[in-house]
Order: C-alpha cells, then structure tokens, then sequence
C-alpha cells in the first residue's frame, strides 16, 4: 500500500532499529528509509542482518548492519557507536528485538522467564541508556534544535492477561513503564521524546505464527477481531513514521495500540 507520508518527512533522519532485520523491526526499517533516513539495524543472525541490508540497499536507502546480542551491555555499546562512527549521528532509536514462546506458567522455568524479560526489557533500557548520549539535542553531528526519539515495541498482552503468556506480558509491561518513565525525565532534560506502539495480531511476523492458530487468523467472522481482520506491518510502521516524524511533536509518553481495538474486544454474544 501506498504510504501516506511524503517521502521526505524522515529525510536526513539516522536510525538504529534492534530486530530491525526481520518481522516488524524490517517493515519499520523499511518505511524509514523510504521516507529519507539511514538505517542501521542490530541482530544475532548474521544471515538475516545481511539480507535485510541488501533488501533495504535494493530499494536505494542507505543502510548498515551490526551484529549484536541487546542482552550484552558492551555490543549495545558498540553498535550504537559504530552507527554514530558510520552515518555521523543518531537521531531515533527503534527497540524492536523481542523473544517469545508459549509456555504455561507452569512448564516455565525461571531463567525462561529471564531469558525474555532480559532480551525484551533489560535489552530495551540497556539500548537506551548507550544511545542516550547521542540523542541530546547537542551530541556530535546532530546540532538540532531539539533531542532525539525513541519508539519501543511492546504488546497488547498485559493489558488484560494472556494465556502462556506470562513471561511476555511481564516483559512488555515492563518496555511500557521505560517509555513512559523515560519520557518523563528525557523530555524534561533533554526534549527527548520516548513513544511506544503495542501491535495486536499482525500478519507475516514470528509473533503470530507462534501465538495465534491459522484459524483464528483465517476466520474473518471472528467476534475477537473487532475491525474483522488481522492487521499488517505496514500499519505499524506507519504509526512509527506518525510518532517519529514532526507530526507527532508533541506526542510523548505515549504507547499507541495499533491492533484494530481487539484488547478492548470481547466475542458479541
Ligand atoms: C519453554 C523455553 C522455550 C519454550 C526456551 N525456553 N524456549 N521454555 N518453552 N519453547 C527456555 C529454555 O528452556 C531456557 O531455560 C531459557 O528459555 C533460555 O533458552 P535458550 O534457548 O537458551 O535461549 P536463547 O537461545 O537465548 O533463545 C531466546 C529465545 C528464542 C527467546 C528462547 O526463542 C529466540 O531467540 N527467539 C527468536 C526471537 C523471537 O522469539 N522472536 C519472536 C518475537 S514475537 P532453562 O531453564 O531450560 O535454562 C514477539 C511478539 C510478542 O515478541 C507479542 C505478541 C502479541
């Protein structure tokens, strides 16, 4: 589908995307660097890293991949300054890496629990704490009148509660409290603005295909689904190029659920 946005409204705009190199992380790597930045996206596979560089290359944006684990503090550091070393600057950073697997509370052992919440929550602050330098409005090459912008992906999970989801939800609980805390004391200290978007069930993503079965996804009469469909990785990268760009200026602190409406759902009848 067609973006909305002009092409420019991301123009000179560098970002760093942790997952960026598959599912969602790709999709939002993508849309920014149609719409003018330069990409740079951090992940374990090497593999994956390199084709999702050479896809983005293809399309003509500027990109470069580092490979890293968002659980080791010093490839969180390294990546982000080879992003700086490489483009000059950052200007948004996208938490985008996530682990999951479904698992009763039950079966679950505590270093499962640890494993998700360590990528997911411990990864999301630790990324933010190494960029934060480079995201002051001041830091080396950005010179910009205001600071820089951070999007966390988290979930619709833990609104309510979701089965052999435990782990999950706790860690995406947790990714909305960084954004909102963050926010808090990144804005007033630095005009940094930290927004989170929680996707619902999107199409093509790791996500649905190990939480949701085909026939739920296949089923459009179903009542859970409230727009009567699942949604797709475009919807949430346009949400993020929304919250990146100078439209959402003012727009801080906020996790936008892009899922259709279907955490507020329940079946009709
Ligand atoms: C129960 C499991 C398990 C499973 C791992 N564990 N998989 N327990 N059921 N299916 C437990 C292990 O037994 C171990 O605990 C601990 O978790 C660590 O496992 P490792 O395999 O050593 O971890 P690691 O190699 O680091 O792999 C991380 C991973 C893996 C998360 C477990 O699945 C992964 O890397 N996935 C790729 C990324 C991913 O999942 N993307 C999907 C994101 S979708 P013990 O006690 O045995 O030592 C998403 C959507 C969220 O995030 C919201 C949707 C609405």
């Amino acid at each position: 589908m067609e973006s909305p946005f002009k092409a420019d409204v991301l123009k000179g705009k560098v970002a760093l995307l942790t997952g960026g190199g598959s599912g969602i992380g790709l999709e939002i790597s993508t849309q920014f660097g149609k719409h003018g930045a330069s990409i740079a996206i951090m992940g374990r596979r090497k593999n994956v890293l390199d084709d999702a560089v050479s896809a983005l290359k293809a399309l003509g944006i500027s990109a470069v991949g580092f490979e890293g684990d968002v659980r080791k503090q010093e490839d969180a550091q390294r990546v982000v300054e080879s992003t700086v070393k490489h483009f000059g600057k950052l200007d948004i950073l996208v938490n985008a890496a996530a682990g999951n697997f479904l698992v009763s509370a039950e079966d679950l052992s505590p270093n499962g629990f640890k494993t998700v919440m360590d990528i997911d929550s411990v990864g999301t602050f630790t990324m933010c704490h190494e960029a934060l330098k480079y995201l002051k409005k001041d830091a080396p090459g950005r010179n910009s009148s205001s600071g820089g912008f951070i999007l966390n992906i988290s979930a619709t999970l833990h609104y309510t509660a979701s089965w052999y989801q435990i782990h999950v939800s706790a860690a995406k609980a947790a990714i909305d409290a960084l954004t909102r805390n963050l926010a808090l004391e990144w804005g007033a200290d630095y005009d940094i603005r930290v927004n989170g978007i929680a996707p619902g069930p999107i199409g093509d993503t790791a996500g649905l295909s190990k939480l949701a079965p085909q026939e739920i996804i296949n089923d459009n009469a179903n009542d859970r689904l409230p727009l009567y469909k699942v949604g797709e990785k475009w919807d949430v990268a346009m949400a993020a190029i929304y919250l990146a760009s100078d439209a959402g200026k003012y727009v801080n602190g906020a996790v936008m659920p892009v899922d259709g409406g279907m955490w507020l759902s329940k079946p009709r009848y």
